[in-house]
């Protein structure tokens, strides 16, 4: 059933656990064409999306990440990090243990990657150099909306290291001027698949009046 979009928006929420069926294709490419209606500041950041049925190159990227850990070192690691929200804590210790899981259960499992000519992570001397980068966290953002209106919900890694990028594009022969965003795992929740999503509290405790710090009255 659709939805309007704050509807959609207020649904949205980060699912890492998947009922094991796959995204109808007809769904997934109105979801992904979403994605190609954000703002573009530059026709030459190509988006592309590589989709990832076959369970084997799922388990090989897999394998550029994972390393099963017990959870107390899990909780060793997510204490070491000395959050400042419990609910913090609460939701690494739920999606870490998930983060191979999610990529080989998604219903659809999508690679997003965008054309970088420059090195990424070089200094840069404004935010206009990262241009390409934000939008495809534009494009990222209508798919999550687009697809909670559909009823399907997702997750987005980022590879965490160069060697992990460069895993990711070895497996898929990714073009050296395409970087990898993330990847997008998608799918329709099982019906016990926690929610993690913070509470904003009220648009007004973020919004200040002609100077910073300048509440309304
Ligand atoms: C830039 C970014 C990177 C993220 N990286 C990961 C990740 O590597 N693994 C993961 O399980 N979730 C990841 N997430 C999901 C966040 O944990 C999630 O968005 C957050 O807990 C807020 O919950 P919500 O999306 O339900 O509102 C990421 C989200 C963003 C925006």
């Amino acid at each position: 059933m659709a939805v309007d979009t704050h509807q959609a928006i207020r649904a949205r929420r980060t699912i890492r656990d998947f009922e094991p069926r796959p995204i109808d294709r007809a769904v997934l490419d109105r979801i992904l064409e979403a994605g190609l209606r954000a703002p573009m500041h530059d026709p030459k950041h190509g988006r592309r999306f590589i989709v990832v049925d076959d369970a084997a190159v799922r388990a090989e990227l897999v394998r550029g990440f994972w390393r099963e850990r017990p959870p107390e070192e899990i909780a060793a690691v997510v204490d070491s990090w000395e959050l400042e929200f419990p609910e913090q804590r609460a939701m690494f210790l739920d999606a870490l243990p998930k983060q191979a899981s999610m990529v080989l259960s998604a219903g659809a499992l999508v690679i997003v990657c965008f054309r970088q000519t420059e090195p990424l992570l070089d200094a840069k001397a404004s935010l206009h150099e990262l241009n390409a980068f934000a939008e495809v966290w534009s494009c990222l953002e209508n798919i999550l909306v687009a697809a909670a209106a559909d009823g399907i919900f997702g997750v987005t890694k980022i590879p965490s290291s160069p060697a992990e990028t460069q895993h990711i594009r070895r497996t898929l022969s990714i073009p050296d001027d395409y970087e990898v965003a993330c990847y997008l795992p998608l799918g329709h929740p099982t019906s016990g698949a926690p929610s993690f999503a913070p509470a904003i509290g009220a648009v007004g405790s973020y919004v200040f009046r002609n100077s910073w710090g300048r509440v309304e009255p």
